[in-house]
């Protein structure tokens, strides 16, 4: 088989690069190891910045986001017994975010290829990448007992975190930084009315808490818990208890509660692999770095990579120029970091850390009442929240 950019993964980054680079008549295959079924399954995302719903927009992805998706203009911090809220477009000029699930906008992309006749391999095994450094590269897979072989010019890496892309450059060339966070984040996705017309992020000496949406009759939530918890020591009664017990009483009182529809727990870690290119693989999204999800920036970076690459791509095929290409991994980066720099800082400022001494509890005490005793400081958090220029 023979393409222009072969794109490895088929999560968000990689079907939305596939879709933009198809409209503009550039040939791709997305190769997913899972069936669509069991990545529509995974229970992810759920704030879009204001830059990822315009990339949705132009992919013409955006239709059913823009009827369905909530327009949130702000958010509360739970602290001290108390919400103060963030008011994100008072303070970020104008700005906003959309709550909209990524397994509806990665459903959104699944349609729009099927729509095109785009090519998105599913359930193939034994992923390799070869020649990177050549003008020839390609990639195998194994279906079945037959090894399949994809001749194209360039390869996407968009294959998450655990994927073989980042992991087939070699060790010499490859920095990772990394940074793992001594809890996770329990999350719980019920049928019940949310308990706040905007998102609440809480700090309490007990940990973490946030009280997240997907729509009016589909909450989600989560709570910090300890690295060692697993999914079973939590029963839906426990999870709901410990919840309420984190958040102001007014809060707690009013909550509709329900049987979990899914439950999952999820390690906080930040971490960044530089460069971003490796001859002519191009790494993009969680295949390159990784971020707490206290800041909802996850998704949101992938999104400055797929724009960066979806432009440089085309620059090359329809302009004959390289710049975007050769500049990518240095642009990307510096977008990224500025992401890991916000997610860090919202991950230090609302849990509780095992290890913290006074001093720590102090500065983080007093990070709190800086915020909301300055619109510059509540100015830094709402530019980074609705999401920084690409
Ligand atoms: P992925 O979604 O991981 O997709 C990679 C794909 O590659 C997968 O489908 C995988 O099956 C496939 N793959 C892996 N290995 C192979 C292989 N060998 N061969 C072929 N395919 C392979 N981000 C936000 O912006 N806002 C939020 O509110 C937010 N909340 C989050 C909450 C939780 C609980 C979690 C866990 C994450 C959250 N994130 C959030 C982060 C966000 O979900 C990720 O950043 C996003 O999924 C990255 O998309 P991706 O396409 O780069 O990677
Ligand atoms: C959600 C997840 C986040 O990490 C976040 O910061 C906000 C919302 C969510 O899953 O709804």
């Amino acid at each position: 088989m023979k393409t222009q950019v072969c794109i490895i993964g088929g999560g968000p980054s990689g079907l939305m690069l596939s879709q933009l680079l198809h409209l503009k008549g550039i040939e791709t295959v997305v190769l997913e190891k899972h069936s669509r079924e069991y990545v529509l399954g995974r229970i992810r995302a759920g704030v879009l910045e204001h830059g990822f719903a315009e990339l949705m927009r132009e992919a013409q992805c955006g239709e059913r986001m823009d009827r369905e998706g909530e327009i949130h203009d702000g958010f509360e911090i739970a602290h001290d017994g108390k919400l103060s809220r963030v008011d994100l477009k008072k303070y970020s000029g104008g700005s906003s975010v959309v709550v909209y699930g990524q397994t509806e906008l990665t459903r959104d992309l699944y349609e729009a290829r099927d729509k095109m006749q785009g090519k998105v391999i599913h359930n193939v095994e034994d992923v390799a990448l070869h020649d990177m450094k050549t003008d020839a590269p390609y990639v195998t897979y194994r279906d079945g007992d037959e090894i399949v072989r994809i001749d194209c010019d360039y390869i996407i890496g968009a294959d998450g975190f655990h994927g073989p892309s980042r992991k087939s450059i070699p060790k010499d060339v490859l920095v990772e930084h990394e940074k793992i966070y001594p809890f996770g984040w329990l999350g719980v996705l019920s049928r019940t009315k949310p308990v706040n017309p905007e998102l609440i992020y809480a700090r309490h000496e007990r940990g973490f808490a946030l009280c997240s949406m997907r729509s009016q009759v589909l909450s989600r939530y989560y709570i910090q818990v300890p690295l060692t918890d697993t999914v079973e020591d939590w029963s839906d009664d426990a999870f709901w208890d410990e919840l309420k017990r984190r958040l102001p009483e007014e809060v707690g009182e009013r909550m509709e509660t329900g049987p979990s529809i899914e439950k999952s727990i999820a390690p906080l870690r930040s971490f960044v692999a530089e460069p971003m290119r490796y001859g002519n693989l191009f790494l993009a999204g969680d295949a390159a770095h990784i971020v707490p999800p206290t800041g909802a920036r996850g998704l949101n970076s992938a999104a400055s990579d797929i724009y960066y690459l979806y432009h440089a791509m085309t620059d090359h095929y329809l302009n004959g120029d390289d710049a975007g290409l050769e500049a990518y991994s240095a642009k990307a980066l510096a977008r990224v970091w500025k992401a890991q720099r916000f997610s860090w800082w919202m991950t230090m400022l609302l849990h509780t850390f095992p290890d913290s001494i006074s001093y720590d509890k102090r500065l983080q005490q007093t990070d709190m009442d800086y915020l909301f005793s300055s619109e510059n400081a509540l100015g830094s958090l709402a530019e980074n929240y609705v999401g920084l220029p690409f």
